[in-house]
């Protein structure tokens, strides 16, 4: 399944897995021309672990150390080596809790990517469809970018917007945004392992559509 793609995707999650499955799929039915290689996950019990196994995709729990928002120094260095020794191309990131520092940075630059639940650069952080709906802005929606050494900060590669009703809850607004993600995060990801984007400072220009 994944052997004869060239272009292999790493991912590291910490909850569900639904952008995972969504990416996932798209691989499976050949919108995105990748497989998915890894799956990584710094939670033992987190569902996306199952998500892939069902899938007979390779999926391993890292231990995070003693860290609560970032990963230590050895667990890094293990995710380093078991994705270098995957030969991954891309690292996606899907609801992966924990801010990735300067070693994987540079051992990964310009190859990880992210999908964050609002238009940046509003919103970034935690539950940033409840900041939305405190905010009271009437669109919000999700954003796929490249990771730099900033918070939900790097250069900005697709973005769906999603309307905010009069009668949404954060879990309402959540899910819908949820959805969005799922059409999003594939697209952007199959135009990269195309070749597809390219990226000038802060800007991402594709150049097919
Ligand atoms: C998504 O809402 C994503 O935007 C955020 O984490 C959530 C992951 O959901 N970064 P899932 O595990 O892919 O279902």
């Amino acid at each position: 399944m994944t052997s004869e793609h060239s272009f292999r995707i790493g991912i590291l999650g910490s909850g569900k897995g639904s952008n995972f499955v969504a990416i996932a799929e798209a691989c499976a039915a050949g919108t995105i021309p990748a497989g998915v290689a890894l799956v990584l996950s710094d939670l033992a019990e987190a569902e996306i672990l199952d998500r892939a196994r069902e899938r007979g995709i390779p999926a391993r729990f890292i231990a995070p150390g003693k860290f609560r928002t970032k990963l230590d120094e050895d667990a890094e260095r293990a995710c380093i080596d078991v994705l270098r020794a995957a030969r991954v191309d891309l690292v996606a990131l899907a609801g992966f809790m924990r801010v990735l520092k300067g070693d994987f940075l540079r051992a990964f630059e310009g190859r990880i990517v992210n999908i964050h639940p609002s238009l940046l650069p509003s919103f970034p952080g935690l539950e940033a469809w409840k900041q939305a709906l405190d905010h009271g802005v009437r669109f919000t929606g999700c954003t796929v970018h490249f990771v730099d050494a900033g918070v939900d900060s790097g250069p900005i590669i697709g973005q769906q917007p999603v309307p905010v009703l009069d009668d949404d809850t954060p879990e309402t607004l959540h899910r819908r945004i949820h959805s969005a993600e799922h059409e999003l995060y594939p697209k952007c990801v199959a135009a990269i392992a195309r070749g597809g984007i390219v990226v000038a400072g802060r800007r991402v220009v594709w150049k097919e559509n």
